[in-house]
């Protein structure tokens, strides 16, 4: 695919997705023959097509390139959207990745061990608890060393950050013998298990003889928790409901009573003192962070986007958050649940579901008239969508309930998720 006519023209370069990122150091490693890659849109729609491009640069989310990638098959997935596959060269050692000092490729720990060592390998996405470790303990325990591979890869880790996973798993390794060594596998998980199983045997493979970690009871015996120098690990991951970051997402039309809720709820836990409060209101948010920002689909899912960077950020440090603007799309509403709980947070969704006919009569701010009158473009429930959220935790519609009583329900559900406070002792 490398047309003369090509030379000299500048390689595309760009900073592939996470997903794409962690198979591109798989692969970089020697454990993936060939990455694909999503081109980006100003890369696909240039006008000497996406088929003929015969290479690319992938950089770091610094924009950095760190690999070459020489296209071997492009495939159009949707009309104007292409996927490129190939084979990487690295330009440059990566510097980034979660405890990238014990990373080791395939081939450095075969140096490390020698040709004649019997090395077990076992792929690790959880903590090690007392029944993992003592099951591992017998699995490995006719080789003459073991790997053990946390794999921190996009999707991967169950239940805990990548880089507590890694400090679980150093603090599981001193508890086996034979000191195992750890090293981090940027493994993304992908949709299907079958596909996920797979991989995993093919990087266990690449380090040694793949030993599955047993765990014949899924979970739901008697595992005898974790040890404490893993718990200790584990550290903040471990905090209960009420500990953990929070944000409770209000989504409704406008007029349909999501700030008056929102700042009834802010009040009320502030008088109670559970919790310190951010508030990210709708029209708020319009002035301070979205300034600029107007109603069309693209501006919104940026207004949306920005309001759930926030509040996954207040999660992050175990804060409260309360969010309330129109949210009209479910996609994007379902990008701020990804964040908020990849940040370790809670997500709780409510829909202030207050009929459009009520929110227009209340037009407390006058815009429905304007929309009506034609003087207001784009408004939502008059000239643009709003989508009903099918996965809301709870729906109020305020045309039948006080705020009071709106508000009563939503501490209602949060205490009795002990999201708030810490359950009283039980006597
Ligand atoms: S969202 O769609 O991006 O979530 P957001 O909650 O920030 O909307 O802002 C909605 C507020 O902006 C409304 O309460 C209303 O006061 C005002 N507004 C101005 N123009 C529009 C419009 N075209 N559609 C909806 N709300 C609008």
């Amino acid at each position: 695919m490398s047309e003369p006519e090509r030379a000299g023209a500048e390689v595309p370069r760009w900073a592939p997705s996470p997903r794409e990122y962690d198979d591109l150091a798989l692969a970089l490693d020697g454990i993936l023959a060939e990455v694909t890659v999503a081109a980006p849109a100003n890369v696909a729609s240039r006008e000497d097509a996406t088929p003929e491009l015969a290479a690319a640069e992938l950089t770091d989310l610094e924009g950095t390139p760190v690999a070459r990638l020489d296209v071997t098959v492009a495939a159009e997935t949707a009309p104007g959207a292409w996927t490129l596959t190939g084979t990487v060269t690295p330009l440059r050692p990566r510097e980034d990745g979660v405890f990238r000092h014990l990373h080791r490729s395939p081939a450095q720990v075969r140096d490390t061990f020698g040709p004649d060592t019997r090395v077990a390998a076992v792929v690790v996405d959880a903590p090690l608890d007392r029944a993992a470790l003592d099951r591992l303990a017998g699995a490995v325990a006719g080789y003459d060393a073991t790997v053990l591979l946390p794999l921190v890869g996009a999707g991967s880790p169950r239940g805990v950050s990548a880089h507590t996973l890694v400090r679980a798993t150093l603090a599981a390794a001193e508890l086996l013998p034979g000191q195992p060594l750890v090293v981090p596998v940027p493994l993304a998980a992908r949709a299907d298990p079958a596909a996920d199983l797979a991989l995993r045997d093919l990087v266990a493979g690449a380090y040694g003889d793949p030993v599955r970690l047993p765990d014949e009871d899924g979970g739901d015996g008697d595992r005898g928790g974790h040890p404490a120098p893993v718990a200790a690990a584990l550290g903040p991951a471990t905090r209960s409901a009420h500990q953990r970051g929070l944000v409770v997402f209000f989504t409704g039309l406008s007029g349909s009573g999501k700030s008056t809720l929102a700042r009834r709820l802010h009040d009320l836990v502030l008088e109670r003192g559970d919790r310190t409060v951010t508030q990210l209101d709708g029209d708020v948010v319009r002035r301070m962070l979205s300034a600029g920002l107007g109603f069309s689909r693209a501006d919104r899912e940026a207004n949306i986007a920005r309001i759930g960077f926030v509040a996954a950020e207040v999660a992050r440090h175990g804060g409260l958050a309360i969010c309330a603007p129109i949210a009209p799309y479910a996609a994007t509403r379902a990008e701020v649940r990804r964040m908020v709980e990849a940040a370790g947070g809670t997500f709780v969704l409510i829909h202030v579901s207050t009929p459009l006919a009520e929110c227009e009569r209340r037009d407390r701010k006058g815009l429905y008239a304007k929309a009506r009158a034609g003087l207001i473009p784009e408004f939502t429930g008059i000239s643009d969508p709003y989508e009903p959220p099918d996965d809301a935790d709870l729906a109020l519609d305020t045309s039948d309930v006080t705020v009071e009583d709106a508000v009563a329900k939503v501490l209602g559900l949060l205490d009795e998720r002990g999201l708030l406070s810490s359950p009283p002792p039980t006597p």
